[in-house]
């Protein structure tokens, strides 16, 4: 009598018995690109730290957006860059502010070919940066910020939002955007809620991105890198509040995290690997230090694996042809 000891080897003997064991599969599907949109650029920019990311002219957002519906990725997630920010972000309420605009514009092009998701926060609008207004002593007025951004999902959702998504992490801002959203007549947007955003050194080069004016950090509303249960209020506050989808992020120093989120959810649970997930394997690669393609697929996997639904990868396009060839 001996144990199958060999059990283990005998379901990884070739690409064909893997692939048939395999708990997880990638698909087009579960990628959203987030894509930035610059007023007044009249051809894509490069972000120096995120190779390969750009911020998109009006026009060329346009044809990325054709690109990722011809990709079959789940959808877009956009970030608006204003020429003019003021310290209360009113080109994010603006119904022609640059973010507003191009959704309108995307839902002119694609109808409701192509899932358009917004983000939902002030830091791009204001010149100081922060995700909220501020109060004279130069602290986040929680409940001023809420007003703004009820009043900005309306603004997106009139653009033709199909999804709006709030990251600034303000309490209440989930409940606040369901009302203000089904008073204005549009019950059917959806919203993602960013339910544990952490305050992470990781979205360096997203400051980038959109040209952040921001100086000091976030850590008096995103969360704790310390902590990990809190995250589990923070969905049940999401949750009772009407998310529809709740996200982690970032997503690979926070596993532990979407595995707990996961398992909790009554909901969709979305990840979102952040600017310097992605520029850390972009300079690794760069340098020859690691294989790009495998790096970038088994991140994405992992993030899969924690329990993620949906994943907001700048990575989407690229990895979802990686999949249709079927050599990811
Ligand atoms: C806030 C927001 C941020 C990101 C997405 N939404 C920045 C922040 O909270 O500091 C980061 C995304 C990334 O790093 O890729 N509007």
């Amino acid at each position: 009598m001996s144990f199958p000891t060999d059990r283990p080897r005998r379901l990884r003997q070739s690409p064909a018995i893997r692939a048939m064991v395999a708990e997880h599969r990638m698909g087009a599907r579960d990628l959203i690109l987030p894509m930035f949109v610059k007023e007044g650029l009249d051809a894509p920019q490069p972000i120096s730290s995120m190779p390969g990311v750009v911020q998109h002219s009006e026009a060329s957002l346009l044809q990325a957006a054709r690109d990722a519906l011809e990709a079959g990725i789940a959808g877009v997630m956009l970030f608006g860059i204003p020429a003019v920010r003021d310290a209360e972000g009113s080109q994010g309420v603006d119904p022609q502010g640059i973010l507003n605009r191009s959704i309108a514009a995307l839902r002119a092009e694609f109808g409701d070919s192509l899932v358009i998701m917004a983000d939902l926060c002030l830091d791009e609008f204001t010149d100081h940066g922060h995700c909220g207004v501020l109060r004279e002593d130069g602290a986040v007025d929680n409940d001023r910020t809420l007003e703004i951004y009820a009043a900005m999902a309306v603004a997106q959702a009139q653009a033709g939002a199909d999804v709006v998504g709030p990251s600034g992490m303000m309490d209440g801002q989930v409940g606040v955007i369901r009302e203000a959203l089904d008073q204005a007549g549009f019950q059917d947007v959806i919203i993602l809620a960013y339910t544990a955003k952490y305050a992470s050194a990781f979205y360096g080069p997203f400051r980038d991105a959109v040209d952040s004016q921001l100086t000091g950090d976030r850590r008096t509303y995103q969360m704790d890198a310390a902590n990990r249960r809190e995250a589990l209020l923070e969905l049940e506050q999401d949750v009772a509040e009407g998310a529809d989808i709740v996200m982690v992020k970032p997503a690979m120093s926070y596993l532990d995290i979407l595995a707990d989120v996961a398992a909790a959810s009554p909901v969709p649970v979305a990840a979102y690997q952040i600017s310097g997930e992605y520029s850390m394997i972009e300079a690794a690669a760069a340098n020859g230090w690691i294989d790009r393609k495998a790096a970038i697929m088994e991140s994405l996997l992992s993030i899969k694996r924690a329990g993620a639904t949906l994943i907001l990868t700048y990575w989407a396009l690229e990895a979802a042809a990686w999949i249709r060839e079927g050599d990811a």
